[in-house]
């Protein structure tokens, strides 16, 4: 690992400070150089027993594109950097410029994994979402943004109406090249930015980034990738990719810390309005005005999350070093999840692209004549299972995947996501309890509530379970 310079000049990012001088960092380095393994990195709560209408059993954590658990790496490095835990850019105490360094260094580890190009800035932000509000806040005024119907509302929304250009649903990527060349040709303007998502979180499937980037620099414009859903199981490489900006959230990535990500060029993010305004994000205050901060620390104002960032770079080092290793796992699973939803009748998949399109491990499906919200809570409380039902946040895709001329198609789906957290075991209980329900029914006896499907008798999820502080 790098080591920090011994002092730091005024535009690193560690020189934007309350008012304080630059301060020396830390020299750090690695405890050991771990080489690429193949080995699967372990997940906190690996050996989690839920409570079933059948008694307890082994979780089976099949909802990783809502939030991962975390990494025993990232919980390690967390409990390591709380011992020295100290303020950051603000303090001369040894802890405090430990902490400072480590803050700025998990800089450097995010700035490598999402392959960050010399001049990128990485700003550590929420989530994605925040991500999204910090870009859509910094854009130049009258930027016109293009954005598919297919995004998740966080990527969808946050640019404003009026500036918005919306395109439909793709059928192919085909499709979606040809509606986005048409729009860029159709919306000339001075400053433009394509949003898009690496991979969908309703289908898995994986957007060609690549090509939309050439197409969108084609016409002079922008583009920021939406890796929420990429982040944990493929690489992200704004620089193999040519994209301008990516966003990704911790708690996606095995870091679920409260942090998450902006990357990508600099140049508007040093001219737009201080995300957050406040201490940190100064160069100077007077009474005749306040001049900003550039770089990362013009959007993060007050103290920033170092812990947040510390997980983050824990997550991101682990996933580079057994990348082999989790690619291999998910799509081992994918396929055997895949297969086993292919051979129960009345299953549906949903998908954008068609069948063969490749994606990460993230299958949304319908089960003909069941409520998704019943199979649901049918897969968690008699078989120990963890998914999830609904919309997902992105009501335009699922609404145009599950339309229905006729009226006799779900109206949400059922989703299904893999991760490290995921084994073989736990899939293949998937799909035989899906495959039972629509051969026998259900176990119990359900009965739709005000507030639900809910089970006849005492739910066996409401156990006593002590608060953790
Ligand atoms: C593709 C995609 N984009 C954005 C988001 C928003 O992420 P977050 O809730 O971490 O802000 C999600 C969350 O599910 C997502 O799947």
């Amino acid at each position: 690992m790098s080591v920090l310079p011994s002092t730091l000049d005024s535009t690193h990012p560690a020189a934007s400070l309350c008012g304080n001088s630059p301060a020396p960092a830390v020299r750090t380095r690695a405890l050991h150089v771990v080489p690429e393994s193949r080995t699967l990195p372990t997940v906190v709560g690996a050996g989690l027993r839920v409570p079933t209408l059948h008694g307890e059993t082994a979780y089976a954590n099949l909802d990783h594109a809502a939030s991962t658990p975390a990494l025993e790496t990232v919980k390690a490095a967390v409990d390591r950097a709380l011992e020295t835990y100290s303020s950051v850019h603000r303090g001369a105490g040894f802890a405090s410029r430990l902490t400072s360094t480590w803050y700025e260094q998990a800089r450097e580890e995010v700035a490598a994994f999402v392959g960050a190009r010399e001049g990128d800035s990485v700003v550590f932000t929420r989530t994605t979402t925040d991500s999204w509000a910090l870009l859509s806040k910094a854009l130049p005024s009258r930027t016109t943004v293009f954005v598919f119907d297919s995004e998740h509302h966080s990527t969808l929304l946050p640019w404003g109406r009026f500036r918005t250009v919306r395109l439909p649903v793709p059928q192919t990527v085909e499709d979606a090249h040809a509606l986005l060349e048409e729009a860029l040709a159709d919306h000339p303007s001075r400053h433009r930015l394509v949003v898009v998502a690496a991979a969908s979180n309703v289908t898995g499937e994986v957007w060609p980034v690549e090509r939309f980037a050439t197409l969108a620099h084609q016409h002079g414009a922008r583009i920021a990738v939406d890796a929420a859903q990429l982040s944990a199981h493929r690489t992200i490489d704004l620089a193999e990719w040519d994209a301008d900006y990516v966003a990704f959230s911790g708690h996606k990535t095995y870091a679920p810390y409260g942090a998450g990500v902006l990357a990508g060029r600099s140049d508007w993010l040093d001219a737009g309005s201080p995300y957050l305004v406040g201490g940190g994000a100064t160069r100077s205050v007077t009474e005749d005005g306040t001049t900003w901060a550039t770089g990362p620390a013009r959007h993060e104002g007050g103290s920033p999350n170092v812990i947040g960032a510390i997980a983050l770079a824990a997550a991101c080092s682990t996933i580079a070093r057994h990348r082999e290793a989790i690619e291999e796992h998910e799509s081992r699973l994918l396929e055997r999840l895949r297969a086993g939803l292919d051979e129960v009748a009345g299953v549906e998949v949903l998908s954008i692209f068609g069948e063969d399109s490749d994606r990460v491990g993230v299958v949304a499906f319908t089960v003909e004549g069941w409520d998704s919200s019943l199979v649901s809570q049918v897969l968690s409380v008699e078989h120990g299972i963890g998914v999830r039902d609904g919309k997902f946040c992105a009501h335009l895709l699922v609404d145009e995947l599950l339309e229905d001329p006729w009226g006799e198609r779900a109206a949400t789906a059922v989703r299904v996501s893999i991760g490290l957290g995921s084994t073989l075991e736990g899939v293949e209980r998937l799909v035989a309890a899906v495959a039972r329900l629509v051969e026998h029914g259900t176990d119990g006896t359900w009965t739709l509530t005000g507030s639900g499907w809910a089970v006849e008798g005492t739910d066996p999820r409401d156990v006593e379970v002590e608060r953790p502080w």
